[in-house]
């Protein structure tokens, strides 16, 4: 391993942080072996977002974006016992191979794969949410912003991922992905019911970042 001076720190973190552990690996091995894309998340931001939810107390998780259900095992071992996850996958190929790793987890009673377009499932579902965390289609994360927002408490928090690019969001980039993500940090930023922050993040996943939101208490 030798890569950037960013990305070897990335490593020695996690390797401090976030010890090898046969379940996560082999989630990451069987999307490999199953085709999927290598764009999970790094064991050092699943932790991170494992602290938040923690720290926030989480009980009941939304994700939208589940991928082979690694972010999801973080955010599911989080939670309390009684807690719920619901993720949404758009891909029944993905879908399958997170069940799988939930299932390796432990986890298949308490985090729920709905398969379909978050578009097409948000409507339809109830909150209130404690955390919600984006990581679909990029295009449409001012639209899931706009769900997020009504599906989760005060005081509850909403996460997105790929919010930086690579710092293309800076220029004018005709990419929807990063039009999708310029739009979504500007509705975050100027929006009357949220406090936010953008965190930039370097490391073994390249340049980009993660958006961190706080619904105000009511009133
Ligand atoms: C990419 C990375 C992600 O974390 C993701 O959710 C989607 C795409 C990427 O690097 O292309
Ligand atoms: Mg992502």
């Amino acid at each position: 391993m030798s890569g950037s001076i960013f990305e070897d720190v990335d490593h020695y973190i996690d390797s401090l942080f976030t010890p090898d552990e046969d379940v996560l690996s082999d989630v990451l091995q069987r999307a490999a072996a199953a085709g999927l894309p290598d764009i999970h998340i790094s064991p050092g931001q699943g932790k991170f977002l494992y602290l938040l939810a923690k720290m926030s107390r989480a009980k009941r998780i939304l994700e939208l974006g589940t991928l082979a259900g690694y972010s999801t095992i973080w955010l599911g071992r989080a939670m309390p016992e009684d807690g719920e996850l619901t993720t949404i996958e758009i891909d029944p190929v993905h879908a399958d191979v997170a069940r799988g790793s939930l299932k390796a987890a432990g986890l298949e009673a308490s985090c729920e794969v709905v398969v379909g377009s978050a578009l097409d499932v948000l409507p339809g579902l109830t909150g209130p949410f404690d955390l919600i965390f984006i990581d679909a289609n990029k295009e449409s994360y001012p639209a899931y912003l706009t769900h997020a927002v009504r599906l989760t408490r005060p005081g509850g928090l909403i996460l997105a991922d790929n919010v930086v690019r690579r710092g293309a969001v800076l220029g004018n980039s005709m990419d929807p992905a990063v039009i999708g993500a310029k739009a979504f940090n500007q509705a975050l930023a100027s929006h009357p019911q949220l406090e936010a922050i953008v965190l930039q993040q370097v490391g073994r996943k390249g340049h980009d970042g993660l958006a961190i939101a706080r619904v105000k208490d009511a009133g």
